[in-house]
């Protein structure tokens, strides 16, 4: 399965962990033509349940990997979500139903697919992405990871040395099926459950005793990020701890197919019983419901490893609890897909990496319980926050600087998720109040509101990043955490006031525009694909208006001039859209403009293919899907426009005047390395 010889044992990045966000950042790392490697010590992929839903900032996510339709179409969608709690008799009944996905939010609802078919997209697009030189290397893990500290600062060098080590497939391939008791066979995946003790000294043993197997090979790289999970052996190699609540909870998750006259059991549910617990109900691909039960809590002491006697919870003891929490419902299966126990705390590392060379993502670096549901979605997007940053620093685009902002901007939602989830699981975890008088119970409205409230953040989209070195948000308001000492902080500040709607901090939302040429409608989203580039987004106004036409020459002017900061930080030898892309999207009538009256370097002339009729859009009616009102959604005037930066993963970094070319220079000129000798920054 290796792909590189003993000899080349030189990769810029090293990735450690298989799972959605060791998948996550080779992905992004394969895109940019990052030299990487990705090891994982399981000799297999996930074939049946784990983690399952895809919020829908994550499917915007999977979307601009060109993934997003794959998990789209084999996904169940979730549309509603109903709330059940007893009646004046204490019998269940359905209380709200409201819609699921908070509409409006995004092109895309939540859904839900297993963590297998999401790695196996993940890996398809890995494969293609790096022409096959990249590959998921199974059976492999790290034995020791030393840093020299000497020239961590230096980036050409390769601080990191790590050796490898070989597993047999025996040693590597965890048992993972049963027989059910009624003859069934099922996968349960007690093998990853964190209630096992964790294995990695075990399987480090086995393979010492295996001849055929026991190689090793030491690695050299410039970063390594520990994307290994709950356990993560690089947090514990360079001496980072997880801290939070002392509270775990045990969940039991059942998939089956569900054989019941209970209503609802295509929606989403959250169940109150009177008496007898809860449980979520989450409707999956393949008629499979997943059943989430909360089966006991625990009370540890912080920081102690000591794991709960599990041997009690079988499919039949969730099963019976589900069945008391449905009455008078009825609830049976024949199909068993998947089940397990899952033990989980709400803790998050101190910190998130060391020398900004060494980081930690996803589970490695924060746990949660299931209830919050966020898993998967927040591990994926703590790689995505970091891949294109460390693409553009290996690159030699970027200042190193600029890898400061992973822990700035991931810290803050981890300590949010922790949050949300601790108030949630209170939440549905209580027993539903009698009555007002009940004050031990929790009351029904106050769960309908966190609800609803939870899922903005659920959804992902609500995401907000602090000012910092890349995010120009204006020093004090709005909430906004500032940058922290150890981030470098932007001299530039924006005016938001001109883009109410494009708020800077957070990712780009999208409406349809039209090509400008050819008046095919697009999603916004559609058009910024990840791929490392950054965007300038011109934006302005009405271009028939003499005012505003006279406006955009002048920032074209500046910007076509050799020593724009497109020009700057651009390699002569690399296509002119490759590190910042100029996509403007105007607001005259289509047909009182064609794509000529435009400057040109809003549409550049390539020797092969003539003029670029990619670049410019228009916010028009469309002939068969609509308008996608661009102005009027984000609240931007015709006879203003403006002028927006946007980061490789879609976060909008600025918003400003249409004309003031030199804040965005500053802007760029802060973090930005200038490529060419030849035209060196005019100071
Ligand atoms: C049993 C279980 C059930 C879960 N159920 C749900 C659920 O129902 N819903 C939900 O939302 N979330 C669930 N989760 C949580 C969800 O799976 C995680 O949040 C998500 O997978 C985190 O992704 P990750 O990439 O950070 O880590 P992981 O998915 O844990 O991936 C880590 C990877 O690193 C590998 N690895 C670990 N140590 C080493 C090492 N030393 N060397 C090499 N490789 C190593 C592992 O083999 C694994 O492939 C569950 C988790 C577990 C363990
Ligand atoms: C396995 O490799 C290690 C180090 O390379 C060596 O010390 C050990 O003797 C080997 N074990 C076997 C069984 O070959
Ligand atoms: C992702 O987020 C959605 C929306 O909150 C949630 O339903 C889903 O379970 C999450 N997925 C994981 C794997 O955590
Ligand atoms: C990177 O930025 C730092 C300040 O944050 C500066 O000291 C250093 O010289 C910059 N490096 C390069 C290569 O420009
Ligand atoms: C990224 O995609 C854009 C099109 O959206 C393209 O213009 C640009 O050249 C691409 N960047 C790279 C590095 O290929
Ligand atoms: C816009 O239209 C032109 C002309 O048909 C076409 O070449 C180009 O690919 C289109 N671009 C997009 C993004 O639709
Ligand atoms: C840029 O400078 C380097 C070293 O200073 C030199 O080797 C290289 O030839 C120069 N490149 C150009 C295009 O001038």
């Amino acid at each position: 399965m290796r792909r590189y010889s003993m000899a080349e044992d030189h990769v810029d990045v090293l990735i450690v962990g298989a799972g959605p966000a060791g998948l996550m950042l080779a992905t992004w790392l394969a895109k940019c033509g990052v030299k990487a490697r990705i090891v994982d010590k399981r000799g297999t992929k996930i074939f049946n349940g784990q983690a399952d839903g895809l919020q829908c900032r994550t499917l915007e996510i999977l979307d601009s990997f060109g993934i997003g339709h794959r998990a789209w179409r084999e996904s169940n969608h979730m549309l509603e979500i109903c709330l059940w709690n007893p009646d004046s008799n204490g019998v269940i009944h359905r209380s709200s139903r409201l819609p699921d996905t908070i509409p409006g939010i995004s092109r895309f609802q939540q859904v839900v697919l297993h963590q297998g078919r999401i790695e196996r997209f993940f890996l398809d697009a890995i494969n293609e992405f790096s022409s096959g030189g990249v590959a998921v290397e199974r059976g492999v893990l790290p034995m020791s990871l030393e840093i020299d500290q000497s020239c961590v600062e230096d980036p050409e060098a390769y601080p990191i040395t790590a050796n490898l080590r070989h597993l047999s497939e025996e040693d590597a391939t965890p048992k993972q099926s049963s027989t059910m008791s009624n003859g069934l066979s099922s996968q349960d995946g007690l093998f990853r459950s964190n209630l096992m003790a964790d294995d990695t000294a075990d399987l480090l043993k086995t393979s010492e005793l295996n001849q055929k197997a026991n190689t090793t090979e030491t690695i050299k790289a410039k970063y390594m990020v520990g994307a290994d999970g709950a356990h993560s052996w690089v947090r514990k190699e360079i001496g980072l701890k997880l801290e939070g609540e002392s509270t775990d909870y045990i969940w039991g998750v059942l998939d089956i197919v569900p054989i019941t006259d209970f209503p609802d059991i295509r929606s989403r549910c959250a169940v109150h019983s009177a008496n007898s617990g809860s449980i979520m109900v989450i409707p999956r691909e393949n008629k499979l419901v997943r059943l989430y039960i909360q089966l006991t809590t625990t009370s540890k002491i912080q920081g102690q490893d000591s794991r709960t006697d599990r041997s009690w919870i079988t499919p039949q003891v969730i099963l019976e609890s589900a069945q008391r929490i449905l009455s008078p419902y009825k609830l049976d299966y024949r199909t068993l897909d998947w089940w397990t126990a899952y033990q989980i705390g709400q803790r998050v590392g101190s910190s998130f990496g060391v020398h900004d060379r060494v980081f930690l993502a996803g589970d490695a670096v924060h746990t949660h319980s299931p209830k919050a549901g966020q898993g998967m979605n927040v591990s994926m997007q703590d790689a995505y926050n970091l891949g294109w940053k460390l693409s553009s620093v290996i690159k030699g685009h970027s200042n190193r600087s600029i890898l400061k902002t992973y822990e700035f901007e991931r810290k803050a939602i981890a300590h949010a998720l922790i949050e949300f989830d601790h108030k949630f699981s209170r939440l549905f975890s209580g027993r539903p109040a009698k009555d007002i008088m009940d004050e031990e119970g929790i009351s029904m409205d106050e769960f309908r509101d966190a609800f609803q409230k939870g899922n903005l953040f659920a959804s992902g989209i609500a995401v907000d990043y602090g000012r910092s070195l890349i995010v120009t948000k204006p020093v004090a308001g709005n909430g906004a955490s500032e940058a922290t000492a150890a981030t470098t902080s932007t001299p530039v500040t924006g005016i938001q006031d001109l883009a109410p709607g494009l708020k800077v901090g957070q990712r780009i939302p999208s409406v349809k525009v039209l090509n400008q040429s050819d008046a095919r409608p697009w999603h916004l989203q559609e058009r910024l694909p990840s791929n490392g580039t950054w965007r300038l987004l011109v934006v302005p106004g009405d271009v028939s208006q003499p005012g505003q036409k006279s406006r955009l020459e002048k920032l074209c002017g500046q910007l076509s001039s050799p020593e724009s900061f497109l020009r700057r930080f651009t390699p002569n030898t690399a296509r002119y859209d490759s590190v910042i892309e100029v996509v403007t999207i105007h607001g005259a009538p289509r047909q009182s403009v064609d794509v000529f009256d435009f400057p040109e370097v809003l549409r550049p002339f390539h020797e092969v293919d003539g003029w670029d009729y990619e670049k410019i859009f228009v916010d028009d009616q469309s002939y068969h899907e609509g308008h996608g009102e661009f102005y009027k959604t984000f609240n931007i005037r015709r006879d203003e426009g403006c002028l927006v930066i946007l980061r490789p993963d879609q976060y909008i970094s600025y918003v400003g005047k249409l004309d003031d070319y030199e804040s965005a220079d500053r802007f760029f000129s802060e973090f930005m390395l200038p490529q060419n000798n030849l035209t060196l920054p005019k100071v």
